[in-house]
């Protein structure tokens, strides 16, 4: 067994062989087996007397006897551990570097550290695998000019302002450690030090971190710069109706837009299927209901171009009888025209329906003759598709015309013949293409035979009528016939709307007629 023999006299000063031989194993079992000597307060007292700068003669706090003799038997302990030459005089370091078994063990002497003996003038605890807070119980020995934490595992923030009293610190370590970084504020505290003292200690930042952020940062950034414009351009082409209003171009329809208005174009959203024209009901982002026309034949460059002119005038238009166009797609795999979508049915099915007043019929008459008058003046070249099966029915019976056929032109001539036809179907609700074997000629011819002897042959079987509403009929079946009759047609529009006019007793409202034109500047 090991006997060590300590003066106090390094802590509690000269004096006394009180403490000459002081034998034991450990110095946890030291504490627990050895007690102060009966003269032991006299001791301290004289000792305080002679030097009163000892930490344990501090007046403010009343002596603990008990823990001033236990603090002595630590101090020899540490002192011999340390590897100070001569415990009995001196007890300049402790030194207990590469020391992860006892390191700890003194630190958690708290008594200790607090009567700190002057002497000790440098701490190593270096490589100890400290864990933890920084062990600020070491600070209270003032008057340190070496103090070494390197190569520990202590984290948090280190006690900056509890460095100042220790003004004789000069060398101090606090490398490799995972502490917080400190802030700006401390930049003094940095700076009473170089910077080898807080080598990968977590406090300052990293040089080759922070230029691995730099680095991170100048190719990062750029790289989301042009994540971000190829994002929006992928937006503009595919979704604009992602981004904000004032970004969107009006009235333009991209194939995904539709496709997403659709569900995919999905069967449940196919209205109508036919040659040229698929219609789909779709809803478009912002919950707005609108009825899609896609055009399935192929057309040419040109052509393309001439229906974005078209239809650039298409969304221009604003008639209580012209169905609302919206916008238009126009791309090489999709064309399409998007519209209001309209809830109700049209006039051929309406047709359909029993007991149809003479009254309602006339109403349509003149409503579908206002749209397409409308047409005509702020648009000539426009090309629609007038029928029974195009023209749809709003809740209030007004007609609303709803196919619009661009970039097929018909001549005004071709356009008051489907008028002419349109209009002998509303009296007759007769369907001519399949009907007649000769279609819509064979169907006028038949409407020519009969007319004007035998006009009870041409009406609706299933309307009711009365004298006047015979001869308005009559009326309105003769000005179907001129529409229709292209070898001496010379019947103009205007020609058309009065005639109707009169038929319907409509108030004449000549310069009225373009009621609904305000938005539109003819081109
Ligand atoms: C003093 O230190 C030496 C080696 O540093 C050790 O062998 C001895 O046991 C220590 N004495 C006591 C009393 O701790
Ligand atoms: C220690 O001694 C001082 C005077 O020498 C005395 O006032 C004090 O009461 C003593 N304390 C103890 C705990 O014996
Ligand atoms: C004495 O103790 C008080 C409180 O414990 C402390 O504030 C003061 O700094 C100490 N004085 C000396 C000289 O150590
Ligand atoms: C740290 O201490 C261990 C023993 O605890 C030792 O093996 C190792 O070499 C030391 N590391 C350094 C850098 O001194
Ligand atoms: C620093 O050292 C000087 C001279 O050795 C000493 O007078 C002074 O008390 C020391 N400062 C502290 C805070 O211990
Ligand atoms: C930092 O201080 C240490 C010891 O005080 C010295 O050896 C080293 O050269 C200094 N380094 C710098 C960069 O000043
Ligand atoms: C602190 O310790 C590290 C690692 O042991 C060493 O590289 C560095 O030079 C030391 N710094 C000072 C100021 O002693």
């Amino acid at each position: 067994m090991a006997s060590i023999s300590v003066n106090l006299s390094l802590f509690i000063t000269i004096s006394t062989s009180l403490y000459a031989t002081l034998s034991s194993p450990s110095v946890i079992e030291d504490l627990k087996n050895l007690h102060p000597p009966p003269d032991f307060n006299s001791t301290i007292y004289t000792n305080c007397f002679k030097i009163p700068s000892l930490r344990y003669c501090n007046s403010s706090s009343p002596m603990n006897l008990d823990e001033i003799f236990k603090s002595t038997i630590v101090a020899s302990h540490l002192c011999n551990e340390s590897k100070n030459p001569n415990c009995v005089e001196s007890f300049p370091k402790v030194d207990l570097r590469n020391r992860p078994m006892i390191a700890p063990l003194y630190l958690s002497f708290t008594f200790f550290w607090k009567y700190c003996p002057l002497t000790i003038l440098s701490i190593d605890l270096s490589n100890t695998s400290l864990k933890g807070n920084f062990p600020v119980d070491v600070l209270q020995c003032a008057q340190i000019r070496v103090l070494d934490l390197s190569r520990n595992e202590l984290s948090g923030d280190v006690p900056v302002e509890s460095f100042s009293p220790l003004t004789n610190l000069t060398v101090l370590n606090l490398s490799y450690n995972r502490f917080t970084e400190s802030k700006i504020s401390n930049a003094q505290f940095f700076k009473r030090f170089n910077s080898s003292s807080f080598l990968h200690s977590g406090l300052l930042p990293d040089q080759k971190k922070f230029r691995i952020k730099l680095v991170a940062l100048l190719v990062g950034f750029p790289i989301f710069v042009i994540l971000m414009i190829g994002w929006s351009a992928w937006l503009c082409l595919r979704r604009p109706d992602f981004l904000p209003r004032m970004l969107q171009k009006k009235h333009r329809f991209t194939p995904p837009m539709l496709r997403a208005a659709t569900n995919g174009f999905s069967k449940k959203n196919l209205e109508l299927k036919s040659e040229a024209v698929d219609i789909y009901k779709g809803t478009l982002r912002d919950g707005i209901k609108v009825r899609i026309e896609i055009y399935r034949d192929t057309i040419s460059r040109e052509n393309r171009r001439k229906l974005i002119e078209e239809c650039k005038v298409l969304v221009r238009l604003r008639h209580k009888n012209i169905v609302q166009v919206l916008g238009w797609c126009n791309n090489r795999r999709l064309r399409a025209i998007v519209t209001e979508w309209v809830e109700g049915e049209n006039v051929e099915m309406w047709l359909m329906g029993s007991n149809r007043p003479w009254k309602q019929r006339l109403r349509i008459l003149m409503g579908v003759v206002e749209g397409v008058c409308y047409l005509e003046e702020t648009w000539p070249e426009v090309g629609y598709d007038l029928r029974t099966n195009s023209v749809l029915l709003s809740d209030n019976l007004e007609p609303l015309i709803s196919r619009f056929k661009v970039g097929d032109q018909n001549s005004s001539k071709r356009k008051i013949y489907k008028l002419g036809v349109f209009l002998l179907e509303i009296i007759s609700n007769r369907r001519p293409q399949e009907e007649f074997e000769k279609g819509e000629t064979g169907f006028i011819e038949h409407v020519r035979t009969h007319y004007p002897g035998n006009i009870q042959n041409l009406m609706d079987e299933k309307m009711k009528m009365t004298e006047v509403t015979f001869d308005q009929a009559k009326r309105a079946i003769g000005l179907g016939l001129m529409c229709t009759d292209q070898s001496n047609q010379q019947l103009s529009f205007s020609q058309i709307y009065d005639i109707t006019s009169k038929v319907c007793n409509h108030k004449r409202s000549h310069p009225d007629r373009r009621k609904g034109n305000k938005q539109v500047q003819p081109r």
